[in-house]
């Protein structure tokens, strides 16, 4: 009987986790849980006798495949598998895996919702503005932006986005303007949305060049990673920019210094919540047992993301 660890250092909803057990339970597969650790040698301990294992953000490094000696499979419940260490999965012939889309409305919800709080001064009571009749750019067009662009167009809004790897038919179908550059995506969007993972290529790749493009009151939110902005150059551009608004699910780095220089014009999340819905734990979490019972009893690599 396959063992499978489901470590979430953030927890899953209890719904999913109910959820998730029943599909394990139906499978006839062996099951623990370890949540809410801090400790790695928690989750080094726990998946030492698993077959499998589910995942949120949790950190899957060298030290974790070392200590899982059966492990055959591990699935991101979620979108962005940059906590896992794919290299090690493949020379340890393991299978990686992610859930993409199961978490995606959830997070588009998220960013429609922090646009409205940005464009509304953070709910100051003041004079603010509407979504309405604005330019929306998306940089990356994958399941979260895709979702986005369609709340956003019931909303009224004009929808952009810029992603290489797609043909012009996904954007055309979605009633959404292709962009042509990255350039572009900065330079029209009256609200930019980011939708890009952090890999070696995108890390700090919002940069002084790309922030010197936007027009002077846009408005930018990052439901992606916060390792994709430059920090240093944020500041300055919130310098530069005097109505430049930044509101983002996960703190930066440098939190101190943007609260208490631009605190009215910066936001982001107490903790990376974008995913944090009941429907979207029980998306993903079932997918992943679904994902996991596929690849043990049929070979199924369908999601695989280190080949
Ligand atoms: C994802 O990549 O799916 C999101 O960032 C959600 O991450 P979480 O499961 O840690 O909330």
């Amino acid at each position: 009987m396959p063992k499978v660890l489901i470590a979430t250092e953030k927890p899953f909803a209890a719904g999913a986790v109910t959820k998730i057990k029943a599909e394990l339970e139906q499978a006839k597969y062996d099951y623990a849980f370890l949540e809410s650790y801090t400790d790695p040698a928690d989750l080094h301990a726990a998946v030492k006798d698993a077959d499998a294992l589910i995942i949120r953000s949790d950190i899957v490094d060298e030290a974790v495949f070392n200590a899982a000696p059966n492990l055959k499979i591990v699935v991101r419940a979620g979108a962005g598998y940059d906590n896992i260490d794919l290299k090690t999965a493949t020379a340890k012939n393991v299978v990686a895996m992610n859930t993409p889309g199961q978490n995606s409305n959830a997070v588009a919800e998220l960013a429609i919702g922090m646009m409205i709080y940005m464009a509304r001064g953070k709910f100051n009571g003041k004079s603010g503005t509407e979504l309405a009749g604005k330019k929306l750019s998306l940089y990356g067009y994958g399941y979260v932006p895709r979702f986005l662009a369609k709340m956003a167009k019931g909303i009224g809004m004009d929808v952009y986005a810029y992603d290489p790897y797609l043909k012009d038919e996904q954007f055309a179908q979605d009633g959404v303007t292709r962009l042509q550059s990255v350039e572009d995506v900065f330079k029209t969007g009256d609200y930019i949305s980011l939708h890009i993972p952090a890999t070696a290529d995108t890390k700090k790749s919002i940069n002084d060049q790309l922030f010197a493009l936007m027009k002077d009151n846009v408005i930018m939110i990052n439901t992606a990673r916060k390792e994709v902005i430059d920090e240093e150059a944020l500041v300055r551009a919130l310098e530069q920019k005097a109505k430049f608004r930044y509101a983002s699910d996960v703190a930066p780095d440098n939190t101190a210094l943007l609260e208490e220089k631009f605190g009215e014009r910066v936001y982001w999340t107490p903790k990376k919540m974008g995913a944090q819905t009941a429907e979207a734990n029980d998306n993903a979490g079932v997918a992943s047992v679904r994902q996991i019972v596929g690849y043990l009893e049929n070979g199924d690599k369908t999601f695989q993301v280190n080949k």
